[in-house]
């Protein structure tokens, strides 16, 4: 897998059948590389380790370890994905590690956004380094670097999370789609027969819920974000906005304000949508989401999930808002 950079003569890959192509080349490179060794892979159901898994999985079989670490700050149903997918259809080599307690209970009491992504990203490198010490003759590791990361950095996925493996493993590196854009990446993942939810999938950042959980994390905040986001998500899907829209998602911030429910005093906190259009997320514009739509997906999260009394939108462009509040 040598090279970072892409050579002009090299098409881009935009047919199942172009895709076929470079997974049957990508294929015999690995298994030359790899031979009867085993590869390890941090794979959090984002699109790009999604896709190096299910790519390694064709070429090496159970020689492929892949580690999931759900560090409780995830989508709903997302690490259930990842579980379905890879151990139940693919029948792969994978460990499942539930994290939640710890990550959680390390945010405790902390309500600062950059000790919030030190606390995730360390603890992160330290459930995956003490998985990866319990293995035997790991020989590689394998990363779903992509090529725009080869672009804006030194090379290291910036927001992979996996930036320090313990010193004595002396790892090797697998990375095969280093040379793909992220369309590319997707072709290829659905010619390897990923599903679409994880194919199409809208950005998620490393840090997950953290960064819309506002201010310190507590349980019941973080399970109101996570039920709203998911009603977000379903009539978005639902109205068919999935595809049209490039990052939706919930806010709650760490404020309550007062409300009436079943003719009682309700304080709760308020869910904020973000709903943006963007190509490469630098700026943004403000998606029009029909009225009833907004009006259906506020009644539906003021009704159904406990803790939220008021549904916002949020009408700010990047720049001046981020997409994310964090
Ligand atoms: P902002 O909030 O800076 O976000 O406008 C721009 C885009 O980056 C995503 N984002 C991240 N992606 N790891 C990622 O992979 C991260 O730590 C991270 N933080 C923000 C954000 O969701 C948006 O798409």
């Amino acid at each position: 897998m040598s090279g970072n950079v892409r050579p002009e003569t090299m098409e881009r890959i935009t047919t199942k059948a172009l895709a076929d192509k470079f997974i049957e080349e990508q294929v015999a490179k690995v298994r030359a590389m790899v031979g009867d060794r085993k590869v390890l892979l941090a794979l959090s159901g984002g699109v790009d380790s999604s896709v190096v898994a299910a790519l390694l999985i064709k070429a090496i079989g159970k020689q492929l370890v892949c580690v999931h670490v759900n560090h409780g700050l995830m989508r709903k149903g997302e690490s259930e994905q990842v579980i379905e997918v890879f151990k139940n259809r693919l029948d792969a080599n994978l460990i499942y590690i539930d994290a939640t307690d710890r990550f959680l209970d390390k945010l405790a009491n902390v309500a600062d956004p950059e000790r919030k992504r030190k606390i995730i990203g360390g603890e992160f490198i330290e459930v995956f380094n003490e998985e990866a010490k319990k293995l035997d003759g790991i020989s590689f590791l394998a990363q779903g670097t992509i090529y725009p990361d080869i672009l804006e950095s030194d090379g290291v996925k910036a927001h992979h999370n996996v930036g320090g493996l313990p010193e004595d493993m002396k790892l090797e590196l697998v990375e095969p789609v280093k040379l793909l854009f992220k369309d590319e990446v997707r072709v290829v993942g659905s010619a390897l027969g990923l599903p679409d939810e994880m194919v199409y999938r809208q950005p998620f950042p490393g840090p997950g819920l953290g960064v819309r959980c506002l201010g310190a994390i507590t349980r019941d905040r973080l399970h109101a974000l996570r039920e709203a986001d998911a009603i977000l998500r379903e009539e978005f899907d639902n109205a068919g906005l999935a595809g049209k829209v490039w990052q939706y998602f919930i806010a709650v911030p760490d404020v309550k304000s007062v409300g009436v429910k079943d003719c009682k005093r309700y304080e709760g906190w308020p869910a904020i949508i973000r709903a943006v259009n963007t190509t490469d997320a630098m700026s943004a514009t403000i998606e029009e989401i029909p009225y009833s739509l907004l009006h259906k997906i506020t009644d539906r999260i003021t009704g159904e999930v406990d803790g939220i009394n008021r549904v916002l939108y949020d009408l700010t462009p990047k720049p001046v808002g981020t997409i994310e509040w964090e």
